[in-house]
């Protein structure tokens, strides 16, 4: 059987969720995301690892989703976009992209925000130096950079004033 011919399948959780995908070995985990299990959130700008639109998490670290296969994600935790927002309620970082209009066309900020996500989890309060260096790899094509910043500058104003007890 050719190696295109074959499929694998993978179980892993999205979201919370466990899945069950069958994929090709050569499938990214991109595509099966967006194209088996039609969480679109994750966008595929490059291909080829430099642009971060495909940006989600895996067991809570920031991964480019075009660079590794679906396979490489076996018994894994991902986290997308579609699974920040609980019972309607939108995440402190989807809210502060609202409130400083981060975005244009929007087909960054699904990377941009995952990746400030992943800095969350392990820099729960990041300087704006380190905002701006997990960013660094977040290309926005609309050049809403200041935006962008503005955001992830309220994000780590926040962090600041709960490290030192002031009202958030
Ligand atoms: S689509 Fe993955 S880095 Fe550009
Ligand atoms: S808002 Fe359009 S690419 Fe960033």
């Amino acid at each position: 059987m050719s190696l295109e011919a074959r499929t694998d399948s993978v179980t892993f959780t999205v979201n919370g969720r466990a899945e069950e995908v069958r994929v090709a070995p050569r499938r990214t985990l991109l595509a099966a995301l967006r194209e088996d299990l039609h969480l679109t959130g994750a966008k595929e700008g490059c291909g080829v690892g430099t642009c971060g639109a495909c940006t989600v998490l895996v067991d809570g670290r920031p991964v480019l989703s075009c660079l590794i296969l679906a396979v490489q994600a076996y018994g894994r935790s991902v986290e997308t976009i579609e699974g920040l927002t609980r019972d309607g309620v939108l995440d402190p970082v989807q809210r502060a992209f609202i409130e400083h209009d981060a975005f244009q066309c929007g087909f960054c900020t699904p990377g941009q925000i995952m990746t400030l996500q992943g800095l969350l989890r392990r820099r729960p309060d990041p300087s704006p130096e380190e905002i701006r260096r997990a960013l660094d790899g977040n290309v926005c094509r609309c050049g809403a950079y200041l935006r962008i910043q503005a955001a992830a500058l309220e994000i780590a104003r926040t962090a600041e004033a709960r490290r030192s007890g002031r009202p958030t």
